[in-house]
C-alpha cells in the first residue's frame, strides 16, 4: 500500500526569457492537493498547464515558490511522481514490456518486478501484447503503455498532460473509464491537464480553472458528484454549464457565444 502524501504548490511563479524579453507565465499558484485526490486543471491554450506539470516533476524550475511532497521539497527525477504526456513518447524500436520496464533502475528483473509487469500490463489491458511494438498498437493502446510505462514505479503521483488529446471520442470515453478504473485500483493522486470539460468533470473530485497567461487560479470547483458518474444526469450537466461559463470568459471568442 503507498503511502500517499499532500501535494503542495506554494506560491508558484514561473517567467520564460524569449530573445531577453521575459514572459510571465504563471503567477501566484497555491494549491493542496489531498492524499489519492483527483484534480482536473482546465484554461486557455498557451496559459501554462504545461509548465506547472514539468514544474512539478522536475523538468523545469519555478522562478519563485515551491512544491512540497508530504512538506519535503520534491527531488529531481523522483518515482515519486510519474508523468503520461500528451502523444504516447514511446520508443519504437522496443516492445510494449521494454517500453515499460525502460525507466526501472535495474536492467535485470527480479521475480517480483516481472510479477509486477505483467499485473501492470492487465491493469491497462495489454496482458496479450506484452511483445508487440508501438507501431503494431491503435493510439488507446499507445497511451494505456504511456500509462503503464509512468505506473510501474508506483508513483505517489500521478500527472496527466492531455493523454486522451489525440483519440477519437469514443476512445476517449472508454479511457476515462479505464483511468477511472486505474486510479480506483492504484490509489495515486492524480493531476490532469485537459480541455474537455465533460472529461474533467467525469473523472474529478476538483476541477481547476486557470486564467489567461500569467496564468493564476481562477476557480477551484468541486465535483461532488456519486461515481460511477452519469454524463446525463441533471447536476453534471449543471455543472458543465457553470464551468463552460467560467473558462469561456477567459477565451476571447472571435464570435458571440452562448450556452
Ligand atoms: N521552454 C520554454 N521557453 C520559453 N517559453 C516557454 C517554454 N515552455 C513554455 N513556454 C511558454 O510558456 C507559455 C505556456 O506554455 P504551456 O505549454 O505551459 O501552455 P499550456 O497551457 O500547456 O498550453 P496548451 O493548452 O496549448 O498545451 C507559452 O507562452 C509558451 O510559449
Ligand atoms: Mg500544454
Amino acid at each position: 500500500m503507498k503511502n500517499l502524501e499532500q501535494l503542495s504548490l506554494h506560491n508558484i511563479n514561473k517567467s520564460f526569457f524569449i530573445n531577453n524579453k521575459k514572459i510571465d507565465v504563471l503567477k501566484d499558484i497555491n494549491l493542496d492537493v489531498t492524499p489519492g485526490e483527483f484534480v482536473s486543471i482546465i484554461g486557455p491554450s498557451g496559459c501554462g498547464k504545461s509548465t506547472l506539470l514539468r514544474l512539478i516533476i522536475g523538468l523545469s524550475h519555478q522562478t519563485i515558490g515551491s512544491i512540497l511532497l508530504g512538506g519535503r521539497e520534491l527531488q529531481e527525477s523522483t518515482h515519486e511522481v510519474g508523468i503520461v504526456f500528451q502523444e504516447s513518447r514511446l520508443f519504437p524500436w522496443l516492445s510494449v514490456y521494454k517500453n515499460i520496464t525502460f525507466g526501472l533502475e535495474n536492467e535485470h528483473l527480479s521475480q517480483k518486478d516481472q510479477a509486477d509487469v505483467k499485473e501492470h500490463l492487465h491493469l491497462v489491458g495489454l496482458e496479450n501484447f506484452a511483445d508487440a511494438y508501438p507501431s503494431q498498437l491503435s493510439g488507446g493502446m499507445q497511451q494505456r503503455v504511456s500509462i503503464a510505462r509512468a505506473l510501474i514505479s508506483h508513483p505517489k503521483v500521478l500527472l496527466l498532460d492531455e493523454p486522451f488529446g489525440a483519440l477519437d471520442a469514443i476512445t476517449r470515453i472508454y479511457m476515462q473509464q479505464e483511468i477511472t478504473r486505474i486510479w480506483q485500483t492504484e490509489k495515486s493522486t492524480i493531476l490532469l491537464v485537459t480541455h474537455d470539460i465533460d472529461e474533467a468533470i467525469f473523472l474529478s473530485d476538483r476541477v481547476i480553472v486557470m486564467s489567461h497567461r500569467p496564468a493564476t487560479i481562477k476557480n477551484i470547483i468541486s465535483v461532488d458528484l456519486p461515481r460511477p458518474r452519469d454524463r446525463n444526469s441533471y447536476d453534471f450537466l449543471l455543472l458543465r454549464k457553470k464551468i463552460y461559463k467560467e473558462f469561456f470568459n477567459e477565451i476571447e471568442m472571435p464570435f458571440s457565444f452562448s450556452i
